[in-house]
């Protein structure tokens, strides 16, 4: 039996530690981003029934758009379809400049998107899910909403508007 100690070069040895360093510190972290900040994968926020959410007088979706919660916080509350005819419902919503809208988004066929332009809002609309994300509108104007899942031949005029009155 061999005692001898195996033979690694140091440059070998260094990158190794460096490699193993390198993990340990990844891990760290992101446990910490996990475990102490908090930042997760967005969950769905709600599951429906993809084939009667845009029906059953019950969900909010069968008469989709805005509700003022108090003053300056509304719930937006948006379908989108590509049938028949690849569009958001509604297909535009209106408020005043300041006001807080959170977005509940959903699908009642395939997969879409959901981009809002000139903001941080950008996410994934799936049957059977919605969707939800706060924006807070400081500047009148209007920012388009867009498709940016490809979803059928009419993906590219499926849009609709928010306009941000002064
Ligand atoms: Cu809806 Cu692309």
């Amino acid at each position: 039996m061999s005692t001898e100690k195996m033979h690694i070069d140091p440059y070998e040895r260094n990158w190794m530690i460096f490699s193993a360093v390198l993990l340990v510190l990844f891990a760290t972290a992101v446990s910490v981003a996990a475990f102490g900040m908090g930042i997760q994968l967005p969950a769905p926020e709600q599951r429906v029934d993809p084939k009667t959410v845009a029906t059953d007088p019950n969900s909010p979706w069968s008469n989709p758009g805005l509700r003022e919660i108090k003053p300056g916080k509304y719930d937006a509350y948006i379908l989108s379809h590509a049938i028949p005819n690849w569009e958001y419902l509604p297909k535009e919503i209106s408020v005043p400049v300041g006001s807080s809208v959170s977005f509940y988004v959903t699908s009642s066929d395939v997969q879409h998107g959901f981009k809002i332009q000139d903001t941080n809002a950008n996410f994934q609309v799936i049957p059977g899910q919605v969707s939800k994300l706060t924006i807070k509108f400081d500047k009148a104007g209007t920012y388009n909403y867009i498709c940016t899942e490809y979803c059928g031949s009419g993906h590219g005029i499926m849009y609709g508007a928010i306009i941000v009155t002064p």
